[in-house]
């Protein structure tokens, strides 16, 4: 147990993290673009806030989250998801007071006690945004186009996006009597956990991945034909403004999301080529959960998109790992003053910007180039004791294996002029 990471659990290690801040970056520069602020939550909050905020009848508040009393005896719960936190942050510092929209946007771990496969794990990473304050289905487009921008910037095209409405506190229970009057009679077809949810959560058996209860799911009723006037309003809203962005998408009337506060828009984005848990991107609507956790009635809609799923799409994309970061310069010392001496060259260097690495421990000159070649370095900077002497250094090209020397009093302007030429 020492020495081995908790299931579901993954240590980002340094040939992965280039990835990892390339994605983080892009989330950066999309909301940036889009106006959105960063804001960051504890990853602890009190367990009462997820289960009025996700909603006592879902998998992640029933049988998910990792809960604890702390040490003052107050239950306490590592995040599932951001969604409460940012809106508990909305509410705390009275951001409804100011001017609306609220916009914000998070990255961080989330934790869920589920059963770990490819896609899935029990840590797990987030980009999510959330506006608060504005309920014109132009906000909804907006959300979506960023979350789309998003996963296209880092290298994702053509995913498919998934789209419906949920209805909302009117027109919601008189959908969910025609779900129940459905499904009753059926109960015994369908799967162990559908009979469990039922009378509880009938939305849920809509998206049940077990092929009998998908197949009772198709000749369900469908939600679009329950939706009240106001909803149906807006979602057609929606459908226009994404027309009118070139957004294409595809109506689900059986995408009904995990969590209990979304009222009317929902949608997903899904990269097929990953398997089962191929939803990289979910989100909606939530008019009611400000309201809910203690706020005025606002709304607010967001989504959150998992950044190992995104990972695991990109590397399939490119048959292959995460790409290492490179090196310019690779130092050569051969002697204990030349050493001394290349620690000043590389200080500089670096101040320039050049990614610089060095040999230690006086290794031979054959034993350092295969280090830098282990690192791909660009080029060498050779320091002998001669050269020391005489004030140059050697520059070897390792890429053609031309080399020259050069007083070393050029190195910077030298550094300069070939970062500029390789336009770096
Ligand atoms: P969610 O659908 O539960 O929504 O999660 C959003 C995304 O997080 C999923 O589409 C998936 O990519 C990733 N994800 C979820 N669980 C795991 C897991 N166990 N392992 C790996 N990735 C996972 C929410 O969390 C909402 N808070 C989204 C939202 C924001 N809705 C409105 N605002």
């Amino acid at each position: 147990m020492l020495t081995q990471r908790p299931r579901g659990m993954h240590d980002i290690l340094p040939q992965e993290a280039s990835l990892w801040h390339e994605i983080e970056e892009a989330a950066r520069r999309i909301c940036a673009r889009y106006g959105f602020s960063e804001v960051r939550t504890p990853i602890l909050e009190h367990t009462e806030l997820f289960q009025r905020g996700v909603g006592e009848n879902t998998d992640i508040v029933e049988k998910e989250m990792y809960t604890f009393n702390d040490r003052g005896g107050r239950s306490m719960t590592l995040r599932p998801e951001g969604t409460a936190g940012a809106v508990r942050a909305y509410v705390e510092h009275k951001f409804y007071g100011g001017p609306q929209p609220v916009k914000w946007f998070y990255l961080g771990p989330m934790f869920r006690y589920e059963r770990p496969q490819a896609g899935r794990q029990r840590q797990f990473h987030q980009f999510g945004v959330e506006v608060f304050g504005v309920a014109d289905p132009a906000v909804d487009a907006e959300v979506i186009a960023l979350g789309l921008d998003f996963v296209e910037d880092i290298g994702l095209k053509g995913l498919r996006l998934e789209l419906n409405s949920v209805g909302c506190s009117q027109c919601r229970p008189v959908y969910r009597e025609r779900l129940l009057a459905y499904y009753r009679p059926l109960r015994e077809q369908l799967c162990e956990d559908c009979q469990d949810r039922l009378e509880r959560n009938p939305l849920r058996l809509l998206d049940c991945k077990r092929e009998t209860c998908k197949a009772l799911a198709q000749r369900a009723p469908r939600i679009g034909e329950a939706l009240c006037d106001e909803c149906r309003a807006h979602d057609e809203g929606l459908h226009r403004h994404l027309d009118a962005a070139g957004i294409a998408y595809e109506i689900n009337p059986r995408l009904v999301r995990g969590l209990d506060y979304y009222t009317r828009t929902a949608f997903e984005v899904v990269e097929e080529g990953i398997g089962a848990q191929g939803t990289v991107l979910g989100g909606g609507r939530y008019n009611g959960l400000v309201e809910e956790l203690g706020g005025p009635s606002v709304p607010g809609i967001g989504f959150a998109a998992g950044l190992e799923r995104l990972i695991l799409a990109l590397e399939q994309r490119r048959g292959e790992g995460a790409s290492e970061a490179g090196v310019d310069v690779f130092g050569i010392a051969l002697g204990d003053e030349a050493s001394v001496e290349l620690t000043g060259w590389l200080r500089r260097l670096r101040a320039l910007g050049c990614r610089a690495e060095r040999g230690f421990e006086g290794k031979s000159l054959k034993a350092q180039l295969k280090a830098a070649d282990r690192l791909g370095a660009r080029w060498a900077l050779i320091l002998g004791e001669e050269e020391r002497r005489r004030g140059v250094v050697i520059v070897k090209d390792l890429t053609g294996g031309e080399q020259r020397e050069l007083p070393a009093l050029e190195l910077e302007s030298w550094w300069k002029e070939t970062e500029h030429g390789t336009g770096r």
